[in-house]
């Protein structure tokens, strides 16, 4: 597809890296493209980085149609910028879409335009050590009427934000506390898609960890509250004597990338590990018998984020003497290694522009 660029009138100052929060800072431009069910997907176009108008009515603002997506351009050593596993994103992405009745992009559109926004955006990758530039694609139903039904009209963007690490504390292990009131999905629902609602509906729990000093919730299963889910932006992992245990894809999880690639490389290097179904009861007997040897959270944003406390029903866990573990580090330099060009990549996981 043809994509219109629109030039800017100015362009920004590149931001020190060492001021990079996470998401603040948004670069010159943005693409978008417009669907309709007679036009299918048209009117792609780089236009300046500004306000998006909307009717009073769209269908997102009332009915939240809207779905996401979260990966990261990496420059490397040699001045490239490289993408990880975006292939990934992108059929996650339609995935989401068909939960939510939104439309599909074809997977060789989305990578067309996604390369070539970045390629234009790409002298914002900024190059210190744990730097990136993240990339938001969205989509949303955008119908001027206030019917409730599938989305007959949806706009697709992405943006870009150059960031430095997601974590105040940056790799230090995070505190994380355990939600036994809220629930962030039921499987049937829309638990393993990366909607905007499911996030709305996990941020009163997410508020109270953090008035309690914590990081962020983890989530329990919405039915019986017993089954360990994720993390609020991150899956979740354990070690558990020898035994690398993460909770399986039901339904009510995201199938993130990070977990993916986390699960690929543990099995090539020999671990035993097992995707099942891990209750509270289980991991605090764990956690109480000293057989919980690390856990650790894995998402696009933070890569990997050793969990150094656990907190259940106001009890508090320490994880490893609040230090990260060998395995933990073992994954973190090896996707930091892959995703910065830094260590070889015997996965083929990365795309270079
Ligand atoms: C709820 C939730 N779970 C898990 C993840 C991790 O997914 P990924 O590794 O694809 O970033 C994310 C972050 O994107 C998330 O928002």
């Amino acid at each position: 597809m043809d994509i219109k660029f629109v030039k800017a009138d100015v362009l920004k100052e590149k931001p020190d890296s060492s001021t990079l929060g996470f998401g603040k800072i948004f670069t010159d431009y943005m693409f978008m493209m417009d669907y309709s069910r007679e036009e299918g997907w048209h009117d792609a176009r780089i236009v300046p980085f500004a306000p998006i108008a909307l009717h009073p009515a769209s269908t997102v603002l009332h009915y939240g149609s809207e779905i996401f997506e979260g990966l990261k351009a990496y420059r490397r050593k040699d001045g490239t910028v490289q993408l990880f596993r975006p292939m990934e994103n992108i059929r996650r992405m339609n995935t989401s879409a068909e939960r939510l009745c939104l439309p599909q992009i074809p997977e060789d559109l989305a990578l067309q335009v996604l390369t070539e926004f970045v390629k234009t955006e790409q002298d914002w990758t900024p190059s210190a050590d744990g730097t990136s530039l993240y990339l938001r694609p969205f989509m949303f139903g955008n119908d001027e009427t206030l019917g409730v039904h599938a989305v007959h009209n949806a706009t697709y963007v992405i943006i870009a934000s150059p960031v430095g690490s997601y974590y105040k504390e940056g790799i230090n292990p995070v505190k994380i506390m355990i939600e036994d009131e809220d629930v962030r999905a039921v499987r049937g629902g829309t638990g393993y898609a990366k909607c905007g609602g499911n996030y709305a509906a996990s941020n009163r729990a997410g508020e109270r960890a953090e008035r309690k000093g914590y990081s962020q919730v983890l989530w329990l299963d919405g039915v019986e509250r017993k089954y360990i889910e994720e993390v609020g932006a991150m899956n979740v992992m354990f070690k558990i004597g020898d035994e690398i245990v993460t909770p399986m894809l039901s339904g009510s999880i995201l199938p993130g990338i990070t977990r993916k690639s986390c699960l690929e490389v543990l099995r090539s290097k020999g671990y035993k590990v097992s995707e099942r179904l891990l209750s509270i009861d289980e991991l605090a007997k764990a956690m109480e018998d000293g057989t919980l040897k690390e856990a650790w959270g894995c998402g696009t944003a933070a890569v990997i984020s050793p969990i150094g406390e656990l907190c259940y029903k106001d009890t508090k866990y320490a994880v490893n003497n609040g230090e990260i573990g060998e395995v933990t580090q073992m994954l973190y330099d090896t996707l930091t290694g892959i995703q910065w060009g830094k260590i070889e990549d015997e996965f083929n996981w990365t795309y270079k522009l």
